[in-house]
């Protein structure tokens, strides 16, 4: 497939990015969820990142759709009730997963139920001239080799605070623009097409 030998660096880049942006958040000892966390790689580059930075932490993927061989642990769920108690991890990650969930809602109270301190959304979000339909298309590519459904159901930002808001997590951190991939594809694909926000689960309806 032509597509195929792009995928690799601009994958790298986007790990390597997304990484260096939640790094930060962590403290040392924390136990992190992945969910839908794919081959892995997102939760072992950030354990890696952690541990430069002088941090061991514990981290776990989830998957629906596991596809063996992956990177990190990995644990296998139906995608709605994830087998833990409440507030069980200190961080949870939602990676370019919610989009692809019909029932979002029932995922992220379930994300927003085992998480103590911080649950990171990372999404797409239509904008400017053919947004939508770059998105659309950025998103079957890296999916069809994978076999993962795509809704073409995204979020704007607004759309994403009024679910914060009834979910009761308060933002943390909110970028609305991220140079997530190597130049150039950052103009088409990258960017304001780009979205994540580190919420935080101090005063979630308890
Ligand atoms: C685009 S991939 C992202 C993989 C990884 N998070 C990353 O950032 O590289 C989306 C993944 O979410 C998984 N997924 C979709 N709905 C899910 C759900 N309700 N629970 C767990 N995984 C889910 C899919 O199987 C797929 O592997």
């Amino acid at each position: 497939m032509p597509l195929a030998f792009l995928h690799k660096p601009i994958y790298a880049r986007r790990i390597e990015v997304l990484s260096k942006i939640i790094e930060p958040h962590l403290s040392s000892g924390d136990h992190i969820l992945d969910i839908g966390s794919g081959g892995g790689a997102l939760a072992a580059k950030l354990r890696s990142e952690a541990a430069a930075a002088g941090k061991e932490i514990a981290i776990q993927g989830i998957e629906k759709h596991p596809r063996g061989g992956e990177e990190v642990e990995t644990l296998s769920f139906d995608g709605y009730q994830i087998p833990c108690e409440d507030g069980h991890y200190d961080m949870t990650i939602l990676a370019d997963v919610v989009h692809h969930e019909e029932d979002y809602m029932q995922l992220l109270k379930e994300a927003v139920r085992v998480t103590k301190k911080y649950l990171v959304i990372k999404d797409h979000t239509p904008r400017g001239l053919l947004g939508y339909r770059r998105i659309c298309f950025m998103d079957w590519a890296a999916n069809n080799p994978y076999g993962v459904k795509c809704l073409y159901r995204y979020f704007t930002a607004e759309e994403w605070r009024e679910i914060y808001e009834s979910l009761g997590v308060s933002v943390k951190v909110e970028l609305e623009s991220i140079r997530l991939y190597p130049e150039p594809f950052n103009l088409v694909f990258g960017n304001s097409l780009q979205y994540l926000a580190v919420l935080s689960r101090e005063g979630a309806g308890e």
